[in-house]
């Protein structure tokens, strides 16, 4: 289907936001794929604030983040664990025991992916998998030239990655490696919701939505499955 264009970036964050209300009030035990980074901010801000109105619970929902940073341990506020905890999981009422991150702090982050893989197998599949963007297309972690069959594995974060998390971080302790789900994790998602807001992204939506598909731009790898949304600001869709 077409992308979606909402007149602004707060308004294509309650879109998604009300996809996933939906979906867990239909189903309460739905199984959710989260993302972080700053586009997703307003997403949890509009889910914490519905929680609280009363409208929805989250009390049976299964939750798998997309990746996490090899190396931070959970309590350090940059690492993506603590970062759900601060936007989502501390303010509303998901049993924490059910949210799942890659432990970043794994002796062998390799092992580590090879059991997120199988966490996701056993509990999967995702129901409803929310993606950003990155300015030169990756999704999760997958930089350009991810395998398209990838899975759940380490991998090393390209320097425009760290140059655009840099301000989540003090004095240039940005990580270098993180534990990503692959493309082919992703895929097996049996939605996908992608949200993509300002104009540093319009160039990466262009190309994941021309219909060619290339290790080139990741989220080209998107065209494959036949229940991705793209929900965009007028910014974000500037190159369509
Ligand atoms: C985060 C993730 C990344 C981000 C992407 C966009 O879990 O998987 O792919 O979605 O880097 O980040 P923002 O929203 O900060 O521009």
């Amino acid at each position: 289907p077409e992308p979606r264009v909402e007149i602004n970036a707060n308004e294509a964050a309650l879109t998604v936001a009300n996809c996933i209300i939906d979906l867990v009030r239909q189903k309460p035990d739905a199984v959710l794929g989260l993302a972080t980074g700053g586009t997703m901010e307003p997403v949890y801000a509009h889910l914490v604030a519905t929680y609280r109105r009363g409208e929805v619970s989250f009390a049976k929902v299964t939750s798998f983040n997309l990746d996490e940073y090899v190396g931070l341990p959970p309590s350090h506020p940059g690492s993506y664990r603590s970062t759900m905890n601060r936007l989502f999981f501390d303010h509303v009422d998901i049993d924490p025991s059910r949210t799942h991150l890659p432990d970043g702090m794994a002796g062998d982050p390799e092992s580590a992916a090879t059991a997120y893989e199988a966490d996701l197998a056993r509990l999967g599949p995702v129901d409803l998998q929310l993606l950003g963007i990155g300015r030169n297309g990756h999704i999760g972690f997958n930089e350009p030239g991810s395998a398209l069959d990838s899975r759940t594995r380490q991998v090393e974060l390209h320097a425009s990655t760290l140059e655009a998390n840099r301000s989540f971080f003090e004095c240039g302790t940005v990580p270098h490696h993180a534990i990503t789900m692959g493309i082919a994790s992703i895929l097996d998602a049996r939605r996908i919701i992608v949200l993509a807001t300002g104009e540093a992204k319009a160039e990466a939506v262009s190309t994941a939505l021309s219909g060619t598909v290339s290790e080139a731009c990741p989220a080209s790898a998107l065209f494959l499955h036949d229940q991705v949304e793209w929900v965009l600001d007028k910014a974000a869709a500037a190159g369509l």
